[in-house]
């Protein structure tokens, strides 16, 4: 694949929503950092993103909107969440919050939770690019996973190049930071402190934040501990399953429900969380799940099972 860099006119601005409506994947400026943005609405884009960068573990991403209806429309604001949205969107805040159902969602983007980081973004160029595409668009920071965050088009062809269709320049992000990252717990609580100081969001609270509960700090990307567990148990690796399990398969497998009936890592990626749900709505007490192989979005599919499989507390 050949990244393309788009300028930031208006032909580059709807080239890079044409991609997005396309499933593709395009990086763009907001002012904290570049993000690498898909649709948050298809299953097959969102996965991409964690190919792309190459990310062991399905962390939840932030989903990127461009004002405040559509906002209210994807997540439920409490008092504490409205205030911050009004004092200090568009900018470098993202709040958690209770995700709302029936949004459309790709439960990628949230890996599965029932919350969802949401923010308005600053940059013009975001927000033009947000209003030309018309609908929310999954965006973690556009860097290789492990690496830093990239604040020039420069960074994000250096760690990206040939991965994702395109970058929109936007010329080098003020903030340089990623958002601050705020849950409400349901007192208002630092999960990750970033390019809004948390002495403005305490002031306009008018309450120091509440430090965050070990088990739900994202300590590291994806290392949150509340992480979407489906009732039924989980067996791994399983070529046959017995009579009481209901197999989840991969590949070319005869089976209940199959993840990807080709063995392509994408697709399984996009049906991962749907299909664990189903089986869940279904009433299913033991999983079975095929192999799948353990390279590229197979680790990230691996490491999620595994911890769905893990015994639970
Ligand atoms: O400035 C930023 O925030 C940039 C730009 C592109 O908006 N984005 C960014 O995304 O830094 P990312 O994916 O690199 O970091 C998102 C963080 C992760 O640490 C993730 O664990 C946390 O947000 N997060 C997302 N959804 C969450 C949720 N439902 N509960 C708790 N943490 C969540
Ligand atoms: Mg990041």
């Amino acid at each position: 694949m050949k990244t393309e860099i788009l300028r930031p006119d208006s032909p580059g601005i709807s080239g890079a929503a044409d991609l997005l409506r396309a499933g593709q994947l395009v990086a763009f400026p907001t002012e904290t950092v570049y993000g690498l943005g898909a649709d948050a609405r298809n299953d097959r884009a969102v996965a991409r993103i964690f190919e792309a960068k190459d990310r062991p573990r399905f962390n939840p991403l932030i989903v990127h909107v461009s004002g405040m209806n559509t906002a209210q429309e994807i997540a439920v604001f409490g008092e504490a969440a409205e205030r911050l949205a009004a004092a200090f969107w568009p900018g470098p805040l993202t709040l958690v919050l209770p995700l709302k159902s029936g949004t459309g969602i790709s439960p990628l983007v949230s890996a599965g939770l029932d919350t969802i980081a949401i923010r308005i973004p600053a940059h013009p160029l975001a927000h033009e690019l947000l209003a030309q595409f018309d609908g929310p668009i999954a965006a973690p920071s556009a860097n290789p996973s492990g690496k830093i965050s990239p604040t020039t088009a420069d960074h994000v062809l250096s760690g990206l190049n040939g991965r994702i269709a395109a970058i929109l320049d936007g010329g080098p992000c003020k903030v340089g930071l990623e958002s601050t990252i705020i849950g409400f717990d349901p007192e208002p609580t630092l999960l990750r402190p970033g390019g809004l100081p948390v002495e403005a969001i305490e002031h306009c609270l008018g309450q120091p934040l509440a430090e965050p509960t070990h088990s739900k700090t994202p300590t590291a990307p994806g290392q949150l501990a509340s992480h979407y567990a489906p009732n039924a148990a989980i067996r791994l690796n399983v070529n046959s399953a017995n009579p009481d399990e209901t197999l989840l398969g991969f590949g070319p497998v005869d089976c209940d429900l199959n993840l990807s009936t080709g063995g392509d890592l994408v697709e399984a990626a996009a049906k991962l969380f749907n299909a664990l749900r189903e089986l869940d709505a279904q009433g299913v007490k033991k999983i079975a799940v095929s192999p799948i192989s353990d390279h590229g979005l197979g680790r990230a599919i691996n490491d999620r099972l595994k911890r769905a499989a893990a015994p639970r507390l």
